[in-house]
């Protein structure tokens, strides 16, 4: 084993593929936003009024993930609180990403956090600090700006109360400001929403369109070039990055993850260059880790569901149908000590997994039975079992 492990930490050291791998890493704020111009000036734009202390209208940015929604708007905050420092103006940021923190209490918590306020939480009802944040809040007379990243989360979980409150606030304000930047993924998103909620989120609105795979090239080439030593890269690799990432909805973030990955491999092998096969094989990795994440994060009865589908598959083979697949997981269900949703709704998760890429389903004519529907498992057994492994419940059953 010490042999082994010499001659891993030995590769590595010797390996001269990455400078500062950090410049790739999702949560790195580049200075420079290739192919969002438009997006920045615009948000800029919109917000700059907070320097001659009006209020700036609330801004609404919605787009599919890897759009560079959250780097724009932390960009072009920095730069105004940047700018606001220099003329001595008092801006608050509150950044919330609503999808970590989906509760009203910790949304409050960071509000107050942002500007410094000590509000006792523990016997205060939400609305009771909600109330002394806005009363400490307007003492300092500062525009405020609230991120309200990945909203959809926070509305999905606790509904849009805490949304209302802070939409409303300018009215309980007479000298401090506050405006609302709301960023989400989920692009029906507004249809949870109180209308009145929904006007005066989206007093302006901002779209990202996907990259396609000549502007996913440009990106990967500029951070590409600060993270890895000097001819590393094999020509081909970015162009194959961005082409892979184009397909998944133009999202960046995957394009830099391959280009991460493949560095990565590449080290751990000792290579001093970076291939596509490195980049073949770091597809395979982040695939993985996506279809891993997606289901342990997944509510119970989708798991339960995927669950019964393998179990099936063990039992029964491929193609099983729904209506078999719906007794199975209402049997399993039940050793859960849940009641089974309706076939309904089941029937609608099967759609979302095949929409995942986690199962296919297809209908197929059966004759004189007429149509049905066969549901495939079309995942790895390991990334299931990795992805059901905190439950030992889950477990038991795999194990079966
Ligand atoms: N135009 C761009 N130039 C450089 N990097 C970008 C660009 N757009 C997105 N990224 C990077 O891609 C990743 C995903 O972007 P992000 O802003 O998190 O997307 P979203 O919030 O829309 O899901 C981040 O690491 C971000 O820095
Ligand atoms: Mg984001």
């Amino acid at each position: 084993m010490r042999d082994s492990l010499d001659d891993l930490f030995r590769r590595v050291l010797s390996a001269k593929i990455f400078v500062n791998r950090d410049l790739l890493r999702p949560d790195y704020v580049p200075e420079d936003l290739p192919h969002r111009e438009a997006q920045i000036f615009r948000l800029a734009e919109t917000l700059a009024p907070a320097l001659r202390g009006s209020r700036p209208s609330n801004v609404f940015i919605y787009g599919v993930p890897g759009t560079g929604k959250t780097a724009v708007t932390k960009y072009v905050l920095n730069k105004i609180s940047q700018e606001g420092k220099k003329k001595g103006i008092a801006l608050n940021i509150a950044y919330i990403n609503c999808k970590h923190d989906d509760t009203n209490y910790r949304v409050l918590a960071d509000l107050c956090e942002a500007i410094d306020a000590r509000v006792p939480f523990t016997g205060l009802s939400t609305s009771e600090v909600f109330r002394r944040f806005v009363k400490i809040l307007d003492s300092t007379s500062s525009s405020m700006f609230v991120i309200l990243d990945e909203v959809d989360s926070l509305v999905k979980k606790t509904g849009d109360k805490i949304l209302y409150d802070l939409t409303r606030i300018n009215n309980q304000l007479s000298r401090a400001k506050v405006s609302i930047v709301g960023i989400t993924n989920d692009l029906k998103f507004t249809e949870y929403l109180d209308p009145r909620v929904r006007s005066s989120l989206g007093e302006e609105e901002l779209v990202f369109p996907p990259y396609n795979a000549l502007e996913l090239e440009d990106i990967l080439k500029r951070r590409a070039d600060g993270a890895f030593m000097r001819g590393v890269i094999e020509p081909q690799v970015i162009k194959l990055c961005a082409a892979l990432a184009a397909k998944e909805h133009g999202d960046a973030r995957r394009a830099l993850d391959l280009l991460r990955v493949a560095g990565e491999l590449a080290e751990r092998a000792g290579n001093d260059k970076v291939t596509e096969e490195h980049v073949r094989r770091a597809q395979k990795e982040v695939e993985k880790d996506r279809v891993v994440e997606v289901i342990r994060t997944m509510p119970l009865h989708s798991r339960i569901l995927i669950l019964s589908l393998y179990l099936l598959e063990k039992s029964k083979g491929r193609n099983c149908v729904t209506g078999e697949l719906y007794e199975l997981y209402s049997s399993v269900v039940k050793n859960f000590g849940l009641e089974p949703l309706t076939q309904r709704r089941i029937s609608d998760l099967i759609n979302e997994l095949d929409m995942l890429g986690i199962a296919t389903a297809k209908v197929v004519s059966k004759g004189r039975y007429g149509r049905t529907k066969v549901v495939n498992l079309c995942i790895p057994v390991t990334n299931l079992r990795e992805a059901l492994q905190e439950d030992p419940r889950m477990m038991a059953f795999m194990n079966k």
